[in-house]
């Protein structure tokens, strides 16, 4: 097991790409959220997203984390609001002494609302005893496709966390 974690929650694959450079730049495990059922279609996920809705992940996430020092949480932005899957897994959370990373990704290239999910997931990483140490919000694609490599690697350049 490695010093660093990285937990995303990924549907089309751009936060998994980026989970990805960033773990292979920090030498951090990947732990993926995975819904316990069959996903939502794009109107029906987007509008649970904006009723803050919280869907528990499958597996033992956050036992996963037990042992990490630092941990880096990414997340699509769904609805302008923070994922749900995301939203479950930071329900269980146990963060005390660990330091935390944040990260989100959306296809709007101007990042629109991105402040917003950042500072209530550092809330809630404050509330589970977490010390967040810096966030980061990158431009994915759009709904159903995957952003470019070289693009997410170019944006996380610039990424304190990856210097
Ligand atoms: C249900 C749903 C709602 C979305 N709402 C937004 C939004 O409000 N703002 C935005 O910029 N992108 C929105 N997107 C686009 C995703 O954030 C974007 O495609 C991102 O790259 C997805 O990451 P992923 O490939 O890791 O799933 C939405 C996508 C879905 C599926």
């Amino acid at each position: 097991m490695k010093e660093k974690a990285i937990v995303f929650f990924s549907r089309n694959g751009s936060t998994r790409l980026a989970a990805k450079i960033i773990a292979e730049k920090i030498d951090a495990d990947l732990i993926e959220l995975k819904e316990q059922k069959a996903k939502l279609g794009f109107l029906v996920s987007g509008f649970r997203a904006s009723m803050k809705k919280h869907v528990t992940p499958a597996g033992d996430p956050w036992g996963q984390i037990r042992g990490h020092s630092t941990v880096v949480f990414g997340a699509p932005i769904w609805a302008g609001s923070g994922n749900p899957v995301m939203n479950g897994f930071l329900d269980k959370a146990e963060l005390s002494g660990k330091k935390v990373y944040l990260f989100t990704v959306q296809a709007d290239p101007g990042k629109g609302k991105s402040d917003e999910v950042l500072a209530y997931y550092s809330q809630r990483v404050k509330g589970a005893g977490g010390t967040v140490a810096g966030a980061f919000s990158l431009t994915g694609a759009s709904p159903g496709k995957t952003a470019e490599e070289a693009a997410l690697r170019e944006s996380l350049s610039g990424w304190d966390l990856l210097k």
